[in-house]
């Protein structure tokens, strides 16, 4: 089998689960189109609350092999990303300076990518360990002087490791089907040296409900986080979160910093649980009302695409990410109304996207077609890319409401 079926959430156990969309059969995001690697299998997408704890996710997992084992997907390529690496450095720092009294702090990168991130904290002066699923990725790691394991995050992973100061997983946690197995190995490690941290960084839901952001609701995102179920994830396994903050990264994230040791609570955790009721997203209703945007948006998508098939205008799409993919697929937005997807990831050049079957190609085949339009799906890069992108036609921003500019 591909794919099980959820039938109880995964942090709280509650069967309490209510449907509250239906993004339609669609393939899996990042497995590109190569010709070693055809298939493009179409997965169920829907999602669900828990109205015990809050928590959305998908209504399947599918197995986790056919979505990691090769990843096309390269933080280093966004320098906002890499920025946002350096910055959290600096914050981590700050934070352990006074308690771990140590200069020679270990970090371990859980799910660590291309190094992006331990990149900028080895310039930091850390010693850093990457922990990388992905073959390719980890082979960048390398390239860069980085220590990785190419595994999961697991137990014996865990055990063969040095003891460390700081565990970080950014972006990850959404991938992950037993939270509560992933955390208790995190605090087990931290606990070596009692005052470790962790942080985490997932893309807050508040944001996606609040702007719209339908797009990253994909396979790979089993669950959708608010601060309520993490807290009871967190607290199960003896992790005391000791500060949240709201990083603008990713379309806006929320980032916890926990640990097996009682840090003095920063005010930012009760202001977020105060945040949460405020903006009733413990409620069913909520969830019902954003499900009447997402169809609201791809309507308008679609029908402006279609007129402007309709008067032979060229229209090119920038950013293969998955959620680009997503929304493609979702809308049903083929070749005939995207020419091509622009991609600066080598590895995607050349490749199809899964569903739709548009061509990824490199930024130049924008002074080769001349587009009249570019659709912005990698929105969330919006001022990088439209800063550094000179092309004689408009932009089509398709998040949180299509506009044209
Ligand atoms: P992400 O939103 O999942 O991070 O994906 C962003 C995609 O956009 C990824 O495939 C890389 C691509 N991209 C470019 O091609 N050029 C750029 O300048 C940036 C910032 C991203």
């Amino acid at each position: 089998m591909d794919y099980k079926l959820v039938k109880s959430c995964r942090i709280c156990g509650s069967k309490r689960l209510k449907k509250y969309l239906d993004l339609g059969n669609q393939p899996l995001p990042n497995n590109l189109i190569t010709p070693y690697f055809p298939d493009h299998s179409k997965y169920p997408l829907q999602v669900l609350f828990c109205e015990s704890c809050s928590l959305s996710h998908l209504s399947i997992v599918v197995n986790p092999k056919l979505m990691f084992s090769n990843y096309f997907y390269h933080s280093s390529v966004s320098k906002t990303f890499m920025k946002h690496c350096y910055e959290l450095g600096k914050k981590i720092k700050k934070i352990v300076k006074s308690h771990i009294k140590k200069q020679d702090l270990l970090v371990i990168d859980i799910a660590s990518n291309d190094g992006c991130l331990l990149e900028q904290f080895k310039r930091l002066g850390y010693y850093v360990i990457g922990v990388e699923p992905a073959k390719n990725l980890a082979e960048e790691c390398k390239k860069k002087n980085i220590s990785v394991v190419n595994e999961f995050w697991s137990d014996e992973t865990a055990k063969r490791l040095p003891a460390c100061d700081v565990i970080t997983a950014t972006n990850v946690l959404a991938h992950v089907d037993d939270i509560s197995g992933f955390l208790k190995i995190c605090a087990n490690k931290l606990r070596i040296y009692t005052k470790g941290i962790l942080v985490v960084e997932v893309p807050y839901l508040f944001n996606l409900l609040n702007k719209n952001q339908f797009d990253t609701i994909y396979h790979e995102h089993l669950s959708y986080f608010l601060f309520k179920p993490l807290k009871i994830a967190f607290e199960k396994q003896g992790l005391n979160i000791f500060k949240v903050e709201q990083p603008n990264i990713h379309g806006g994230s929320l980032r916890i910093y926990a640990s097996p040791y009682s840090y003095p609570k920063h005010k930012s955790v009760k202001g977020i649980e105060r945040f949460e009721k405020l903006n009733k997203l413990h409620d069913f209703l909520t969830y019902s009302k954003f499900s009447g945007n997402v169809n609201k948006v791809r309507n308008e998508l679609v029908t402006f695409l279609k007129s402007l098939r309709s008067y032979n205008k060229k229209v090119l799409a920038y950013g293969a990410s998955a959620k680009g993919i997503s929304l493609l697929n979702f809308c049903e937005i083929d070749n005939s109304m995207i020419r091509y997807i622009i991609d600066d990831t080598y590895e995607k050049q050349y490749k199809q996207i899964p569903g739709s079957r548009i061509q990824i190609v490199p930024r130049n085949y924008i002074e080769r077609e001349k587009p009249d339009y570019i659709l912005l799906l990698a929105w969330n890069f919006m001022k990088e890319i439209v800063s550094k992108v000179k092309f004689n036609g408009k932009w089509i921003i398709p998040i949180p409401k299509v506009v044209v500019k």
